[in-house]
């Protein structure tokens, strides 16, 4: 209990800054009006508290029935009183109204040339495209220093939610239509981005980052990141893949060998190339590889489980998996390919990712 209420009375003296007992950092313009609001509604509580259970511990004290014959007759009726007790919490609401207000409004109304990021929410990632530079990002979001950013989101399938604790920012994501907010980062440095709308099986999974860097970084970053898999060459595709494309997979495909939503990748290429895959139909994979059948290569039936999942269900799986149809590059899907094909260059026994995206060692 001492313990507890250390804590609160060092976070409360905390600068707000680096977080603090209630608070984690604040990394946005808005954070400023959020935190405000939070900690005038906190500090009315606190000193309401003490002033009430003191009061109350007092007057159980000072006023007890020292003896049962006693006969309670107290006043019935104080007007000053019931005015003090309704004007003063009336100016308290109106307090918290105007704080609250000027914060939320300062939420709601992005400035005049923010810079458009389209976000898609799908169970269970996050896609962050830049419609200014043709690039797009899957559970990392790259934003510029001191410029403000607006999202507009929707989702591919049901309810999500936008919440970057750090910025103080959160906003449903609603299939069918658009909804959006603006932030405009303070500090340098990586943000966690979480789905906040309880969307399924992985809900908890469904993770992202934003990176802040510096403006005048951010046009070459971008730039890079919207061609950067178009002038590599097939060898380099698996280490880009694994790094920039296997995040949109990570919540439902392990590589580790373990199930979940989806089959695992590990030996994913050697199932399908062997065609040991079995479908819930009762079909199986081999009998639709080769010359003048279905597939004919192997690969074919990799791309159309990623355009077209529904087609052919394994197995033993519910067959979730939302279509990417127009969602990746050919080549990204052919990134992807190499990437089954070359996992065990690309990652360790235990599933662990042991390259870059430029093809150096992980240290
Ligand atoms: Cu998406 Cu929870």
């Amino acid at each position: 209990m001492i313990d507890f209420i250390s804590n609160v009375l060092l976070a409360t003296a905390t600068p707000v800054d680096n977080g603090g007992f209630w608070l984690p950092r604040a990394a946005s313009t808005v954070a400023e009006g959020v935190d405000l609001t939070f900690n005038v509604i906190t500090w009315i509580c606190y000193v309401f508290f003490a002033l009430i259970v003191g009061l109350m511990v007092y007057f159980c004290i000072k006023y007890r029935r020292k003896s049962p014959d006693i006969v309670v007759d107290g006043p019935t009726h104080n007007t000053a009183l019931e005015l003090t007790w309704t004007i003063i919490p009336l100016i308290l609401v109106v307090v918290i109204f105007t704080v609250g207000m000027r914060g939320y409004l300062n939420l709601r109304e992005a400035p005049e040339g923010c810079y458009e990021v389209q976000v898609t929410g799908q169970k269970w990632s996050w896609t962050f495209s830049h419609p200014e530079y043709g690039a797009s990002q899957v559970a990392e979001l790259t934003v510029p220093l001191g410029r403000p950013v607006r999202l507009l989101m929707t989702s591919n399938d049901v309810l999500h939610s936008v919440w970057i604790p750090d910025f103080r920012v959160k906003m449903d994501v609603i299939p069918g239509r658009y909804t959006s907010l603006w932030f405009e980062a303070t500090k340098l440095g990586d943000y966690h981005l979480n789905c906040t709308e309880y969307c399924g099986k992985d809900h908890s999974k469904m993770l992202a980052m934003v990176h802040v860097i510096p403006a005048d970084e951010f046009d070459g970053t971008m730039k890079k990141l919207a061609s950067e898999y178009e002038d590599m060459s097939v060898g380099e595709l698996p280490a880009y893949a694994i790094n920039r494309l296997y995040n949109r997979c990570v919540s439902c495909h392990s590589l580790d060998g373990s199930s979940g939503t989806g089959p695992t990748f590990k030996g994913l290429w050697d199932r399908v190339k062997n065609g040991q895959v079995k479908f819930t139909t009762g079909e199986s994979l081999s009998s639709m590889l080769g010359d003048a059948t279905e597939y004919g290569e192997p690969e074919n039936y990799i791309r159309e489980s990623i355009v077209d999942p529904q087609k052919h269900i394994v197995e033993g799986y519910l067959g979730s998996m939302p279509a990417f149809q127009g969602q990746l590059k050919e080549k990204q899907i052919t990134a992807i390919i190499e990437m089954f094909k070359h996992l065990r260059d690309v990652t360790d026994a235990s599933g662990n990712i042991t390259v870059n995206p430029d093809g150096t060692p992980t240290e």
